[in-house]
């Protein structure tokens, strides 16, 4: 039963009924209905102001005659309150139609098919070759996988790309190092870190010796034109690379469907190319090839160097075009931290000179920096937080507080590894991604706040408690759920699926992490406030049923933004 609508039905009939006037549709009505912030003034509201003029009544006077008119048995009460009419729906009533829409679409439910034969395309995580994963890329990784799961959710078709920034000169200087003074073993075993000394040394040597940059400068030249040598050393460090970043990866439990980067795009080029000189976009300035952006008050983007070498945004045009050719996509979605922000809207102005009405469909979906512990991350300080260190640091710190908590669990390692890891994300996700984070263990761990434990751990309450209680076959009282608290649930519950919806909207996943937490606090009341193993086997039966939906949607919740949910913790 859709609330809404049907009070929207009751004010249209009352509309006819009092005033003899049909100028509204009950969907346009239900569009200005509100949901008031507290439900001591009742549970939907509908301001009476608008119908001011039309009627050429003060709104109280309105609100009162349309009272007077109205009369359904789901609504308990109506109210009218300085120009609103405040609904108060029954309390059984609402509890028993919003249980059932969930046991009718179970595991479902908060999800909709309205992406069917859709596709999204995500570029997320997006790294860089030689480059150690540190903690700064832990927000485009993850909220990348919490936007595919989202979308998945209702019913799009996802594609999650990994655009590897695996082309530029500095391959070519990695090389060079690694002919001067690397081996096979040093790389095999120390990996990227192996690599990074290597271009340090290589840089550090150049100050004193710049013909060094020419022997760079020369090998990159090998590898881009396929010198059999320079490439399969380039792909050797692109595939440890990989292999060290798959490691994460398999820990944070995150996918992708194409590793298609920068290189990928090398013999895709002249398309862009030719494409630009033939809709007169590309002119010469200082010797570069560049897109004139200046009327959209942006500077110039830069297409071609004087070298006549093709860019980052020369790359990202190709990628553009090869995405929409293979996936058709509805939407392409960047997320890529805000300091880009220039370069993309670069992009889609160029792609929307080119003509493509679909760079509309292009998103910078952009986020903030990530400090630790007060400080910021710079690799040139050599401050630099890894982030395999912090997620194996995190799982030793919750299974320390677990062998404290709950000595006895079965799968400690397991639980930690679940609880540890989701800490970290769901302190990642739990603000909107614009902002800056600050992370802090005590915060990102703590078991009463607004944190991936808390949450977690009210699920396993859940469980706890509907584990004890076995079989209970009573017909449900939903008298037994009108208690506040209960209603509390029971509102968060209805919620589950706008805010998804509305996420979505935003490619925001923190209104997930955020509504997982108002439902965690709201059940905990509920619990706390409300036997739910009453004597009343009806009243039992509802509350039981009430906490099985709410663990249903906690792990929904959590599973959206790509955490677990243990059992037991
Ligand atoms: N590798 C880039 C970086 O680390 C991010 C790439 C984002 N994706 C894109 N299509 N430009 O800055």
């Amino acid at each position: 039963m859709d609330f809404k609508l049907s009070i929207a039905n009751e004010i249209v009939s009352a509309l006819k009924a009092a005033f003899d006037n049909a100028d509204l549709t009950a969907d346009a009505i239900a569009q200005v209905i509100e949901i008031p912030p507290d439900t001591t003034m009742g549970d939907y509201a509908f301001p009476c102001f608008r119908l001011a003029k039309t009627l050429r009544k003060a709104p109280p006077m309105i609100a009162d005659a349309l009272k007077d008119a109205i009369h359904a048995p789901f609504l308990k009460e109506i109210q009218s309150v300085k120009g609103y009419l405040n609904f108060y729906i029954d309390r059984a009533t609402y509890a028993r139609e919003v249980l059932a829409a969930i046991a009718r679409q179970g595991e479902a439910y908060g999800g909709s098919d309205v992406g069917a034969g859709k596709t999204v395309c995500l570029d997320y995580s997006s790294i860089n070759i030689a480059k150690r994963f540190h903690i700064g890329h832990l927000s485009t990784t993850m909220i990348g996988n919490a936007l595919k799961n989202m979308y998945e959710f209702h019913g799009y078709k996802t594609v999650g790309i990994n655009h590897l920034g695996d082309w530029g000169t500095q391959f070519g200087k990695m090389v060079a190092a690694y002919k001067l003074w690397g081996n096979r073993e040093e790389v095999e075993q120390g990996g990227v870190d192996a690599m990074v000394s290597l271009y340090v040394r290589f840089n550090a040597e150049a100050e004193e010796k710049p013909e060094l940059n020419d022997l760079g400068r020369a090998w990159f030249k090998k590898i881009e034109d396929g010198d059999e040598e320079a490439l399969s050393i380039f792909n050797w460090f692109k595939e440890v690379t990989l292999a060290d970043a798959r490691r994460v990866y398999d820990i944070l439990g995150v996918s992708f469907d194409s590793y298609a980067g920068e290189s990928f795009y090398n013999d895709k080029m002249d398309r862009v190319i030719d494409e630009l000189k033939a809709k007169n976009l590309l002119v010469e300035s200082e010797g570069a090839q560049i897109v004139d952006l200046s009327e959209y008050g942006m500077p110039p983007f830069i297409i071609l160097r004087s070298d006549g070498a093709t860019l980052y945004a020369t790359r990202d045009l190709a990628a553009a075009l090869y995405r929409k050719d293979t996936y058709d996509f509805a939407k392409c979605l960047y997320v890529v931290a805000y300091q880009q922000d220039l370069h993309f809207r670069q992009l889609f102005k160029t792609l929307e000179l080119m003509g493509y009405d679909w760079a509309k469909n292009c998103e910078h979906v952009a986020f903030g920096m990530v400090s630790f512990e007060g400080e910021s991350l710079s690799t040139r300080k050599g401050h630099v937080v890894y982030l395999d260190d912090v997620l194996n640091k995190a799982v030793e710190k919750a299974l320390a507080i677990i062998e404290e908590k709950s000595p006895d669990l079965e799968n400690k390692e397991e639980v930690a590894q679940q609880v540890g890891i989701g800490a970290v994300i769901f302190f990642d996700l739990y603000n909107s991604r614009i902002k800056d984070i600050d992370f802090w263990w005590d915060r990102a761990l703590n078991f009463d706040g607004e944190t991936g434990p808390y949450v977690q751990y009210t699920h396993a309450r859940s469980c706890s408690v509907l584990r004890k209680a076995g079989e209970c076959a009573a017909q449900p009282n939903y008298d037994g759920l009108a208690t506040p608290e209960a209603q509390d649930v029971i509102r968060l519950l209805e919620q589950f699926p706008g805010t998804v919806a509305d996420a979505i909207d935003r490619n925001e996943p923190s209104l997930i992490t955020r509504y997982s937490v108002g439902l965690a606090q709201a059940f905990n009341k509920f619990y706390y406030e409300n036997r739910i193993l009453d004597d009343d086997m009806g009243v039992r039966a509802a509350r039981l049923e009430l906490t099985r939906d709410t663990k249903q949607v906690i792990a929904t919740a959590l599973r959206l933004i790509g955490i677990g949910a243990p059992e037991r913790m």
